[in-house]
């Protein structure tokens, strides 16, 4: 692969410099058209909302706007970002766990459409924040226990999750009950996240199922008919070439089926289903490309690429052990006979873009992309030993846009001040 969308790795190079961010812009937007026409059902109402913590900037939103999602923040910068970038309010869902009394009041003066409680001790908070000025749409998270096959770091249903209400606790409903007397609240139902990087579609169906279930419950002690539901993301990615991608043509319109057929069955009015998808939007039209520094040798004869980008703007094989295909541009075609392990500059042993990887010869000022780091790099980028982050750029049909400008070292001193 010598090209994205039209544009050469050489050029971007040459003209924005490396480390670089670079996004096909036609690849996410070709995902949120088929989340938009896959989850769909003739007798469900359903809608998708970007998670925006796997990549957001103002052009992404602006991105995700055009595209007709619902945007999902978690913290006042994320809401923000959204503002600033024109999202319409109403189409803003407001997340996270442990929201301050600041973000419950900024989200409710910009009337988001939705706000996400996470536990009892925040839906006494927004109980008291809430006036007649405006009737403000709230789900609860609850945590309904489906043990999903994932990292243990990106699970998030486990009982003794950091996340949401365990739908075995009775002060679940007790939340449920508050919320939903609140005369300036109109509850909507619940949410719930079963984790990240999922790829066994059952664990999609047996979420909506075990949630439907507790909507039973609620009815039956509550008599409270919920109008909608949602069932959060996690939808997993292809990261290695021989890894299967969740197929997201069956299983976006199998979770609408379950629902219907399961709200039938049980004798529940059909709620309106909501889907929160990040990583699988974003994830592999991301590359990231380096220039290789050095290259060294050790006693063991393990050879390491040296690259001009670190774990600070590629933190996920540091965190979760994940693993990435990355190629040489314009020796793919070469054997693939040298192994070598790739490393960055930031003063960590931890410090490793990809374990023990088969490429051809490399030479110094070669030029390495890193495939599907779309999703949870750039916002998790850090300045670790000032390190700067690397800038943005969208590529679409031959013309390049910068999303993020590089960052400059004056930028990471700005928030300095002088002791003397
Ligand atoms: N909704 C909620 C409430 C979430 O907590 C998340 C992700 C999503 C939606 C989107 O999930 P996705 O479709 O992206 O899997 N930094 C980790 C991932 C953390 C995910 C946190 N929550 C990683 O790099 O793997």
């Amino acid at each position: 692969m010598e090209k994205i969308q039209g544009v050469t790795f050489k050029t971007l190079k040459e003209t924005y410099q490396t480390p670089l961010y670079i996004y096909d812009e036609g690849l996410i937007r070709n995902q949120c058209r088929l989340f938009k026409k896959r989850f769909r059902h003739a007798k469900v109402d359903s809608e998708i909302i970007y998670a925006s913590k796997a990549f957001l900037t103002v052009g992404m939103a602006q991105l995700i706007d055009s595209e007709g999602l619902y945007l999902d923040c978690v913290s006042q910068g994320e809401l923000y970002t959204a503002l600033k970038a024109g999202f319409p309010s109403e189409k803003i869902v407001l997340h996270g766990n442990n929201k301050t009394k600041e973000e419950l009041l900024m989200a409710l003066n910009f009337k988001v459409g939705m706000i996400v409680v996470d536990n009892d001790f925040e839906a006494s908070l927004l109980n008291e924040l809430v006036n007649d000025k405006h009737i403000v749409q709230v789900m609860l998270r609850i945590n309904p226990g489906i043990d999903a096959h994932t990292h243990k770091y990106i699970k998030t249903s486990t009982l003794d999750s950091k996340f949401g209400m365990s739908i075995l606790d009775p002060k679940t409903m007790e939340t449920i009950k508050l919320l939903s007397e609140n005369p300036f609240i109109k509850f909507l139902g619940t949410h719930s996240h079963i984790g990240s990087q999922i790829l066994e579609p059952e664990s999609f169906y047996e979420h909506a199922k075990t949630v439907l279930e507790f909507y039973k419950q609620i009815k039956k002690t509550l008599n409270l008919d919920l109008p909608a539901i949602n069932l959060g993301g996690g939808f997993g990615v292809k990261y290695l070439k021989a890894d299967q991608r969740l197929d997201l043509d069956t299983v976006l319109p199998e979770i609408l089926d379950v629902v219907y057929d399961t709200a039938n069955r049980l004798e529940l009015d059909i709620p309106k289903v909501y889907i929160e998808p990040g990583r699988s939007i974003v994830a592999e039209a991301g590359y990231t490309l380096y220039t290789v520094n050095q290259i060294k040798e050790t006693i063991n004869k393990k050879k390491y690429l040296f690259i001009d980008g670190s774990m600070n703007d590629h933190l996920r094989t540091a965190l979760y052990q994940a693993q990435y295909d990355a190629f040489v541009v314009g020796k793919e075609r070469l054997e693939h006979d040298t192994e070598y392990t790739i490393a960055g500059k930031a003063c960590e042993s931890g410090d490793i873009i990809i374990e023990n990887i088969k490429l051809p010869e490399v030479k110094e000022n070669d030029l390495i992309v890193v495939r599907s780091t779309g999703a949870y790099h750039y916002s998790m980028a850090s300045n670790y030993n000032r390190l700067t982050i690397p800038p943005v750029v969208f590529v679409h049909n031959g013309e390049v846009k910068t999303i993020v400008r590089r960052q400059s070292f004056m930028d990471i001193l700005s928030h300095d001040e002088e002791l003397i």
